[in-house]
Parts: structure tokens; sequence; C-alpha cells
């Protein structure tokens, strides 16, 4: 059995891209049924479409509040029947009937808790730290602030300016999220007092949905 994984994005949609690509090989263990943006024309759409895989768009503007747009996106990802959401540059607030609903994989181009929301590579030069990461993590209702599922630290060079550092961010960030979606789907997870273990009894407290590896079944 293949975990069942919906990928959501905002843009370039580099990370949905090295999913996809990981989920076409045999016992990765998960697949990507369906990419979803919350903007028509996202980059990662026309990666997905020419992979085959289905997409969807819940554009943010055609709705009239945050509430009715996260209902809309609920019930697409509904539609779906996925075992993971993963929140691969979507830069957009999940709110709670989502959360309740599905579990989500976010990820964030800085080392939690440090430079949280959506400027967090542009905040960690500004800062003037010397060294940076990526994070993935389970989204909660704050922003940035769900359990950590891994870290990767990337040196911040001299010279680097946003975008030379994202991009190293992104190379590394990239490879810890094919490693922890494959790790997920496969072993199954657990979550206590905000400590992510992976295989194990596979017993999930939250979020919502049944999924926990086969083997753990
Ligand atoms: C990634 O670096 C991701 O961590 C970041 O957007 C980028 C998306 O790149 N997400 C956030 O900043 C969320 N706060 P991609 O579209 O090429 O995958």
């Amino acid at each position: 059995m293949s975990a069942r994984v919906v990928v959501l994005i905002s843009g370039a949609g580099s990370n949905a891209a090295a999913l996809l690509d990981a989920a076409a090989e045999p016992g990765y263990g998960a697949t990507v049924v369906a990419v979803g943006a919350d903007r028509r024309g996202a980059g990662g759409l026309a990666l997905a479409q020419e992979a085959g895989v289905e997409t969807f768009t819940v554009p943010f503007a055609d709705y009239g509040d945050r509430g009715e747009w996260n209902a809309a996106l609920s019930e697409r990802l509904d539609a779906y029947r996925p075992d993971l959401v993963v929140s691969a540059g979507f830069m957009r607030i999940i709110g709670a009937e989502v959360l309740a609903r599905h579990t989500v994989v976010n990820i964030h181009p800085a080392l939690l808790p440090a430079f949280p929301g959506a400027h967090a590579v542009r905040d960690a030069l500004a800062y003037g730290v010397k060294v940076t990461g990526a994070t993935a993590h389970f989204a909660d209702s704050g922003v940035d602030t769900g359990p950590v599922i891994d870290q990767v630290a990337v040196r911040v060079e001299p010279g680097d300016d946003t975008a030379s550092l994202h991009e190293r961010i992104k190379s590394v960030e990239r490879r810890m999220l094919v490693d922890v979606v494959g790790r997920l789907a496969r072993e199954g997870w657990s979550v206590q007092d905000r400590q992510v273990s992976l295989g194990g009894p596979g017993i999930r407290q939250s979020p919502s949905t049944e999924y926990v590896a086969e083997e753990n079944r």
C-alpha cells in the first residue's frame, strides 16, 4: 500500500517536483495523488500536469473570507482522501477545519522556532545569523509552530543575498522533504509532547486521519 499524498504549493514548486520524482520510484511508499495551489498559474501545477498528476486550484480571491476559502480547501482535500497533505511552499495559513481532518506536513526555510512567517530567509539574513536551514514540521493552528519532524542546517556565506541563500536552502530542503515524506509513509509516526518519532508502534496522537504504515498496522 502506498500513502496518498496531496501537495499544496503557491509558486515554482521545486519541492513538489522533487516529491513527484521520488514518488515515481518503486518502493518509495507514497503516491502524489494531486497537486493544489492557491493561485492559477503557479509554476508547480504545470510540472504536476507533465507528470500526469491531477491538479486543482483554490484561489483565495474567489472566496468571500478566510473561512469560506478554508472550507473550499477542506472539501477539495477530502475528495482525494489523502493520508498526508504536504504544504511545500504554500504561502497561506491552513485553517483549523483542514487541520482537524488532515495531517499536514509543512516545510519552512529556517531553523524553527527561529524566523517563522513568510520572509524567513530575508529575516535570517537581516538578523546576521551564520547558520540557518530548513525545517519539516507537522502543521498546527499557529504560524510555523507545530512539532518538528526534521531539520537541516545551512551556513550563511559572505556576500549571500536572499536569493542565493534561499537557493542553497532549497537544495537541502528538497532532500529532507523527500526523506521525511518517504519515512512517514513507510514507517508511520507518533507525536508525544511535541516529540515526533518515526516508526515504532505507529500510533498517531494527532492529526486526524487513520494512516499508519502497513507494517505497523
Ligand atoms: C520553500 O523554500 C519553502 O520552504 C518556502 O517556500 C519555498 C517554496 O519553494 N515556504 C515558506 O516560506 C513558507 N513559510 P518551491 O515553490 O520552489 O518549492
